[in-house]
């Protein structure tokens, strides 16, 4: 792998804060498309970038004792932190499997539904990514993803903080392989994959206005940016002291009242296939 394709987000007990709080901002509308695009009770399921399986558990107390989830991610770290969380819930029908998202050739024709959140921004090769997820669905199954777009948060009224934030984080994008434009590429991946029919797309832009989300989006953003933080520094895009100013300009920033915060809007996807 090239340093250019590294995932560049904290793993393991550093990415706990992170991907509760992107569960806690995301979370309703990922549930609702995944109710939405048939979970079936006994199934068997991949959650691929499962992270620390925040879906993952949901999915399999969704698909009941009879059916299984299969969490994967390529990072041990993020799998021990999963795998320690179902097991405290008590969860048994899910199992955990370090595997990276280009080959999961293991799992041939295994699955009624695989899916990932989050996943397809960061990786080396997108196409080749979805087409080896696709490899592991079932006849008549269904491959679904969501794929975010950075670019699309925005909030009313501004605070220039919360622009310098993702004026930041999306020029480390831009410097780095990921493919920023991966939300729109994806419906014609989808479309091309042959055995797939009857593609469905729609997006979702979750919106906040309670105090209590958005300050968890105001937390999220500085864990964000110590998560980067390193990358910042080395693409010279900020410097440790700007990254500890803008925290404390996060933070410190009052909530007016009537505000309203855009999260990034989200391509969701699905698409059956044949028997
Ligand atoms: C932003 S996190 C999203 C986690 C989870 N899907 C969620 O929504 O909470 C992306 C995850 O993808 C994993 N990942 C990155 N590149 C991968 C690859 N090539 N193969 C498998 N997993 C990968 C990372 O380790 C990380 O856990």
């Amino acid at each position: 792998m090239t340093d250019q394709h590294k995932y560049r987000l904290k793993t393991g007990k550093a990415a706990e804060q992170q991907l509760d709080n992107l569960d806690k901002l995301f979370g309703k509308e990922s549930r609702k498309f995944l109710s939405g695009v048939g979970l079936k009770e006994g199934g068997q399921v991949a959650d691929v970038g499962c992270g620390i399986g925040n879906l993952s558990c949901w999915l399999a107390e969704q698909i009941g004792s009879r059916g299984h989830v299969y969490a994967i991610d390529n990072s041990i770290k993020q799998l021990e932190i999963a795998k320690q969380r179902a097991n405290q819930r008590g969860i048994k029908n899910i199992s955990f499997h370090e595997m990276d998202v280009h080959d999961l050739s293991e799992f041939n024709e295994h699955f009624d539904l695989t899916y990932c959140r989050w996943l397809l921004v960061h990786v080396k090769d997108p196409l080749l990514a979805v087409k080896s997820m696709a490899k592991t669905v079932r006849p008549k199954g269904i491959l679904a993803c969501e794929a975010g777009d950075m670019r699309t948060n925005d909030c009313y009224p501004k605070f220039p903080a919360h622009t310098q934030f993702f004026e930041k984080s999306n020029e480390l994008l831009r410097q780095t392989d990921c493919d920023v434009n991966i939300s729109f590429k994806i419906f014609g991946i989808f479309k091309s994959l042959k055995e797939f029919s009857d593609v469905k797309i729609k997006l979702s832009q979750p919106l906040i206005s309670a105090r209590d989300e958005i300050k968890v989006f105001g937390q999220q953003m500085c864990v964000l940016l110590d998560s980067i933080s390193e990358s910042l520094i080395e693409k010279n895009i900020m410097s440790q002291n700007e990254i500890e100013k803008l925290k404390t300009e996060i933070l410190d920033h009052p909530i007016e009242e009537n505000t309203l915060i855009f999260l990034a809007r989200m391509t969701q996807i699905w698409c059956r296939k044949s028997a």
